[in-house]
């Protein structure tokens, strides 16, 4: 799959450590920043990746910041993105199965590591339910006109 990655400088080294292991497990890998952990603004990252997947060139996209919540409510503004902040795999599953989110938000500074790969591999592994959670999707997609 094509996922798009992104974080800000809280994020940074989950975000360099995702990518190796999402590389290592076949995807292919856009990187779309932050490029260090020097202070940057998480909206300039996330902005880039959420289009790409708004666009169809990214399967997903996940973004890490602290808490995966700033990520969440840029990526949220793009049309057509379906954004999930999630801290459990539980809520990674539903937010595949109930909502089809096409972007996992992340709290580097919440959940360790190993925590945060698990979720990952849930998100990319679980398919959307769709019947009734369909039309609830599409009634989201009516806000934007997608
Ligand atoms: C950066 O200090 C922090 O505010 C950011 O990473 C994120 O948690 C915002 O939601």
């Amino acid at each position: 799959m094509q996922i798009a990655l992104a974080s800000d400088h809280a994020g940074f080294a989950y975000k360099e450590r995702l990518r190796q292991l999402l590389q290592e497990a076949g995807h292919q890998v856009q990187d779309h920043g932050a490029y260090s952990e020097e202070s940057s603004d998480y909206p300039d990252f996330a902005v880039s990746a959420a289009q790409a997947v708004a666009r169809g060139e990214a399967d997903y996209g996940i973004l890490i910041c602290g808490t995966g919540i700033g990520v969440s409510i840029v990526a949220n503004k793009i049309a057509g993105v379906r954004a999930a902040n999630c801290c459990t795999e539980e809520m990674a599953r539903l937010s595949r199965q109930h909502n089809d989110a096409n972007v996992l938000t992340v709290g580097a500074r919440l959940l360790p590591f190993e925590q945060v790969w698990r979720i990952v591999e849930v998100f990319l592994t679980t398919p959307f339910e769709g019947g009734r959670h369909a039309r609830r999707v599409e009634k989201i997609h009516r806000l934007t006109g997608r």
